[in-house]
């Protein structure tokens, strides 16, 4: 195995140090550190952060391999920083027994560029109607610990109470797509003034909150742990601070765009713009801004939803919702929170990766941890180009935007990724 050594580099924002990589390990942190027969990785003006943790990611196979694959998905998320990802159940077939998700975390291994966590579907077929085999999947090779229906709610609470109740024997998670169905029929977009002046039909928060709270109620009661996705308005956020101030066993994560995006974008009809759960207003962005800052909202995580330009390029109506986040998420997270280099290797690496109990990701580089890194240029600026993208898509909202931070290397075990910017593999 070989060696690096990553001069005068800030780890996490303190002062400029060393850090010795070998062997797949941390070897030291120190300043004026001499590794002869290490290949030396200039880090000068750049910050070490643990490599970051995504825990929501489409990767889309098997099925829509033409929109991504584990592969380019696993590039896409190493060119962002990514060391792990989790790779969410609506796939087609869907994650929901031990095959496919065996099959995800394979491919995940042979392409080598990130480690690929399955997610398991909770209800067969995402249908909402029967429990999947959530205990095959927990045993077989994946090791899965967060079992999500993402893209649809598990709506029916007996069904939600169950799954709750079966994950507890494993310290598993119930990751909730939080979405009422009645409440959201034929929804195109965030219900409020914009969709009533474009005469699209909403999606009303309430929708969102009603399920966050009928779900930390069912948490509390079984006494499971619940991971609500995407949170995107300002009530869930309240809803969530009080659930945790009683000591419910719930964490929450929002997205880029729901940092940075309003409801307002809907105006250009570009529906590159559509996304589940849908952007909301300015107050709904500064309070999950706010939340994030103060824990409320556990992590980051990127929702990363590939689509083909068939999917996206059409008319609002018929386009798929989501949007792409892997390699912009750090820049967004950058751009929102400015250089807090702590609280974003809390939110985006070290948190995800402790509430997916991902072994050897979100630490820190400390002698003996596996050299799980990034390496970010905070300095450095770039406008974003969608064809120049690892991923098969296109449909990301920050095309001509230019935003902050770049990252220049990415190291899984001791073994780069991504070297000057580009991925190695
Ligand atoms: O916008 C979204 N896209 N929200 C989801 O919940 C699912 C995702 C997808 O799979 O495309
Ligand atoms: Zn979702």
């Amino acid at each position: 195995m070989s060696s690096y050594l990553i001069s005068n580099v800030s780890v996490v924002g303190a002062a400029p140090t060393d850090v010795l990589i070998r062997d797949g390990v941390v070897a030291a942190v120190g300043a004026g550190l001499d590794a002869p027969e290490a290949t030396v990785v200039d880090g000068t003006g750049l910050v070490a952060l643990p490599g970051l943790v995504d825990l929501h990611t489409h990767l889309r196979e098997p099925g829509r391999e033409d929109a991504e694959t584990v592969e380019s998905g696993s590039r896409a998320a190493a060119l962002g920083g990514y060391t792990a990802v989790c790779a969410m159940a609506n796939t087609s077939p869907v994650a929901d027994t031990a095959g496919v998700v065996e099959q995800v975390w394979r491919l995940g291994r042979e392409a080598g560029l990130v480690d690929v966590q399955p997610i398991g579907a909770v209800t067969v077929g995402l249908a909402g109607e029967h429990l999947a085999e959530l205990g095959a999947m927990a045993d077989s090779a994946a090791r899965v610990r967060i079992f999500s229906d993402d893209g649809h709610c598990v709506a029916d609470p007996r069904l939600m109470r169950r799954a709750l109740e079966y994950v507890k024997a494993f310290d598993g998670i119930i990751a909730q797509h939080a979405e009422e169905p009645r409440l959201t029929e034929g929804a195109q977009m965030h219900e409020g003034e914009v969709s009533t002046r474009l005469g699209l039909t909403g999606w009303p928060a309430v929708a969102e909150e009603a399920i966050i709270a009928r779900d930390v109620l069912l948490a509390e009661h079984v006494g499971s742990r619940l991971h609500v996705c995407h949170v995107s308005t300002a009530g869930s956020v309240e809803v969530l601070r009080q659930a945790k101030a009683r000591g419910v066993r719930v964490t929450a994560e929002v997205t880029p765009h729901h940092l940075l995006l309003t409801d307002a974008r809907a105006e250009t009809y570009d529906p590159v713009y559509k996304v589940n759960p849908p952007l909301r207003t300015a107050a709904d962005v500064a309070a999950l801004r706010a939340a994030l800052v103060e824990g409320v909202i556990d992590i980051v995580a990127t929702d990363h939803a590939p689509h083909a330009v068939e999917d996206k390029e059409c008319e609002w109506a018929y386009a798929r919702p989501g949007m792409l986040g892997l390699e912009t998420a750090l820049s967004i997270a950058l751009d929102v929170l400015g250089p807090q280099w702590d609280l974003i290797a809390e939110r985006m690496s070290r948190t995800p990766a402790r509430i997916a109990g991902l072994e050897g990701h979100g630490l820190d580089p400390a002698p003996g941890v596996p050299a799980n890194l990034t390496l970010v240029d905070p300095a450095a600026r770039r406008t974003i180009e969608p064809a120049e993208l690892a991923s098969r898509s296109r449909n990301t909202p920050y095309a001509r935007m230019t935003l902050p931070g770049r990252i220049v290397a990415t190291f899984l075990r001791g073994e780069p990724t991504v070297l000057d910017g580009k991925a190695v593999l």
